[in-house]
């Protein structure tokens, strides 16, 4: 049973990491633009709703699924012991507290007290993209 169950869960996985990344890659994004946007203006309003629902609408939710599919998948293949998997786990880890920055950037704008400049959120956007490159490479190619 489990072995039919786990390429379902692993899809399931996939197709999470995909929607959490796709919001990881954008989120910054969209706070590059807000920076430019007068406070006030109808144009940071309108920041401010994209940021809510893409947040709300796929990052949160696409980051539980990720976890619980990732975690399941850990279990249940024993990963848990594999070298190349600590170094995932690791990652994941600073993956995920990339995305608690994020949520904390999203209310910062929302209540119009984001205090950083343009350059910080360039900067950040490439985060998310490196772990991301080096978490496929570990899990593909599993160096170590
Ligand atoms: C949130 C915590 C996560 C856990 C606990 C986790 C755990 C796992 C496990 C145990 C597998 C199965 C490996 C196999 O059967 O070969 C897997 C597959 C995979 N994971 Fe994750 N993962 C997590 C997050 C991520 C993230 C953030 C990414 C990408 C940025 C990612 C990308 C992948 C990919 C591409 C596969 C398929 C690998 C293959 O078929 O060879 N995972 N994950």
């Amino acid at each position: 049973m489990q072995e039919l169950i786990y390429p379902w869960i692993k899809a399931l996985h996939v197709i999470a990491v995909i929607s959490w990344m796709a919001g990881m890659l954008y989120l910054p994004r969209l706070f590059v633009y807000h920076c430019e946007a007068e406070i006030g203006s109808k144009q940071s309003e309108t920041f401010k709703i994209m940021e809510r629902r893409l947040l709300k609408a796929i990052i949160n939710p696409a980051m539980m699924v990720t976890w619980l599919a990732g975690l399941y998948l850990a279990w249940s293949g024993h990963w848990f012991s594999a070298g190349s998997f600590h170094g995932k786990f690791l990652l994941v880890l600073v993956m995920s507290g990339v995305h608690g920055f994020f949520v904390r950037w999203v209310r910062d704008f929302a209540t119009d007290r984001n205090l950083r400049g343009q350059k910080f959120y360039r900067i950040i956007n490439e985060i998310p993209t490196a772990l991301m490159i080096a978490i496929v490479i570990l899990v593909i190619v599993k160096p170590f």
